[in-house]
């Protein structure tokens, strides 16, 4: 069977786009869904999910832990067996590529009785876990992870609170702390940060019933006996819409609308960019799905002026810093991005893979030990040959190139885009004009 890896697609050049788009559900909130519909007492429905490489892991792990998790189409359903009836299976548990998956259930595994093993594919080996041993070792969990790496191996047990204070703004970690503390002897365990990040675990676990207290940077969760099940629509991934806005500002001719996205806050920081580089955005039909802000948005072709990203910023779009880059190549002026070293430590090194596919077509890019600085030039590269480097964000860029390009792109792993947004491909080519 040919890999992900091994995948080609050529992507033509495009003369203007036009329509709507409607993207699949968010992948934190999908991830998170099922992790606590996993722990509640009864049946959650989840509607609008977002079904991808990386959630159907997180259903499978949790099948594996003896909870009936389905996903059906874009409906997820999950029997939840109670905040401690997760059963530990003979075989590890394998998160495929989803570094959410193997953050978070590392806290929730903690507090289980048994032993667990959490297991990855080559690039989830690559990824850091002690900034989730540490903390989870300080509230009394055994967990030894392989010289920082996964496998992982979890040995439950009781937990105690914490205050901790994360030495990197990290939504993964924070949430995995916040999980264990769900299952502590007693309450509050905080968690600070040095920079707001996503709160979507702290939204999810007040719906459920848990009592927790939260503002930007930081959190305090008590321990439940029991949560509530859930049934919401989750909004549209923000970072799945992000590329269908950028190319819709960057091609002239387009006009794209993209309808029920989740806009919050401290996921739209790539909104607040384009509009600062001069992107005609707007953002109409506000309202609150399941405790979560979500808008449609429409672009249209516009020109736009370099910027600069710093540390403060970044993670509010940090999965989106690679679209940036080629949105900045696009523009007037010398952009730069700072302070977002975390990039070294996703899917894949971000800031050299962003570097290498962005050279490979012409751009004019230097990489930094914490960022890039990109030249604009606000014309047509020529096109070439992307490789993804196993990344579903790199695919992503490479298309829009391909559609933005003279001459066309050919990507090189583009089927890694199954990890976040299968049918991606399509639907940008649905809108073609
Ligand atoms: C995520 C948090 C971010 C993000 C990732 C999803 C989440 O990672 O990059 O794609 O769902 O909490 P970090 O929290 O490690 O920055």
């Amino acid at each position: 069977m040919p890999s992900r890896t091994d995948s080609l697609r050529r992507i033509e050049p495009a003369h203007g786009l036009e329509g709507d788009v409607a993207v699949p559900g968010d992948k934190s909130i999908s991830h998170r869904s099922l992790l606590l519909g996993a722990l509640a007492d009864g049946r959650s429905e989840i509607k609008r999910f977002g079904s991808s490489a990386d959630t159907t892991s997180t259903a499978s792990v949790l099948r594996q832990l003896g909870v009936d998790a389905r996903i059906d189409g874009d409906l997820a359903t999950v029997d939840g067996v109670g905040v401690r009836g997760l059963k530990a299976p003979a075989e590890a548990l394998d998160c495929g590529n989803a570094g959410t998956l193997l953050r978070l259930i590392s806290g929730l595994l903690a507090g289980q009785d048994g032993s667990f093993e959490l297991i990855g594919d080559e690039s989830l080996s690559g990824r850091p876990v002690e900034r989730v041993a540490t903390p989870l070792r300080e509230m009394g969990a055994r967990i030894a992870s392989t010289d920082g790496y996964p496998p992982v191996r979890i040995e439950g047990g009781s937990l105690h609170p914490i205050s901790y204070e994360l030495p990197v703004a990290s939504a993964q970690v924070k949430s995995s702390v916040l999980l264990a503390g769900l299952l502590a002897e007693e309450g509050p365990t905080e968690v600070r940060e040095p920079r707001p990040t996503r709160d979507h675990t702290e939204r999810m676990l007040a719906a459920a019933g848990a009592r927790i207290s939260y503002s930007p940077g930081r959190a305090s969760v008590w321990p439940v006996k029991t949560l509530r099940p859930l049934s919401f629509d989750v909004p549209g991934d923000f970072s799945s819409a992000a590329p269908f806005l950028a190319v819709g500002v960057l091609m002239s001719g387009s006009r794209i609308r993209v309808h029920g996205v989740g806009v919050n806050p401290t996921r739209t920081g790539f909104l607040s960019v384009l509009e600062r580089m001069g992107a005609r955005i707007s953002v109409f039909n506000r309202r609150t799905v399941a405790g979560e802000p979500v808008a449609d948005i429409e672009v249209s072709s516009s020109e736009l002026t370099a910027t600069s990203i710093g540390a403060s910023e970044v993670p509010l779009l940090i999965d989106e810093l690679p679209l940036f880059a080629l949105v900045a190549a696009l523009s007037h002026g010398e952009s730069t991005v700072w302070g977002a070293e975390e990039l070294r430590v996703k899917e894949s090194d971000r800031i050299s893979s962003t570097t290498r596919a962005l050279r490979a077509i012409g751009v004019r890019i230097e990489e930094r030990p914490d960022g890039f600085r990109v030249r604009g030039v606000p014309t047509r590269p020529g096109g070439g040959h992307i490789e993804t480097a196993g990344d579903h964000r790199i695919a992503m860029i490479g298309a829009l190139a391909g559609l933005l390009s003279r001459d066309g792109v050919q990507i090189e792993g583009a089927d890694w885009v199954e990890v976040s947004y299968p049918g991606f491909f399509d639907v940008l080519d649905s809108l073609r004009i």
